[in-house]
């Protein structure tokens, strides 16, 4: 069954490793402890039974959150994880007051763009060549109410 739970440090190899299987812009071990640790941030994961297999990572303050990356294994992609990781998200930044979540994304990264547009993102700007020539950021937003 899969579930979604907070992760904790004892998370983070598995957490690791799912980036590692293809992510292009993949987050550090110090980046990844720092989600799990400071206050402000969160990390949540997506298990089928014991085996991780996706996250999602946010920090927020005030009332604004921003998504730093979503990642799920790729042979349980196209299967609702991502979908379950935002949804309980969407709730958990609910909860400490936040009203809108930002994100950027590579315009390229189908996949995560139709999650985003699926899940009520609306695209605001995009920052030309961000990611290299050719390779631009789009910038996203959803309000939560
Ligand atoms: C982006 C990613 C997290 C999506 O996770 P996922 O578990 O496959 O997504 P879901 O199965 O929950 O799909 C969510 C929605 O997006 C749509 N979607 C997902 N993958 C898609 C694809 N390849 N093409 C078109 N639509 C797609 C689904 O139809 C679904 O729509 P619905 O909610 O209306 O049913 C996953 O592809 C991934 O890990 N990619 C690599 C990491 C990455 O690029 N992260 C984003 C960095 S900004």
């Amino acid at each position: 069954m899969i579930t979604i739970n907070p992760a904790s440090l004892t998370d983070v190899d598995a957490i690791m490793s799912t980036e590692e299987t293809g992510i292009s812009h993949p987050w550090t071990r110090d980046s990844i402890e720092a989600l799990i640790s400071d206050d402000n941030k969160v990390a949540l994961k997506a298990s089928d039974d014991d085996k991780l297999i996706g996250y999602v990572g946010a920090s927020y303050v005030l009332d604004e959150a921003e998504i730093g990356n979503i990642c799920v294994l790729p042979e349980y992609r196209g299967k609702g994880v991502g979908r379950m990781l935002f949804d309980e998200l969407r709730k958990y930044l609910k909860s400490k007051g936040v009203s809108v979540i930002f994100l950027e994304v590579e315009s390229d990264n189908e996949p995560a763009i139709a999650l985003y547009e699926h899940q009520g993102f609306t695209k605001y700007n995009a920052r030309k060549n961000y990611y290299g020539e050719g390779r631009d950021a789009l910038l996203y937003k959803k309000e939560l109410n």
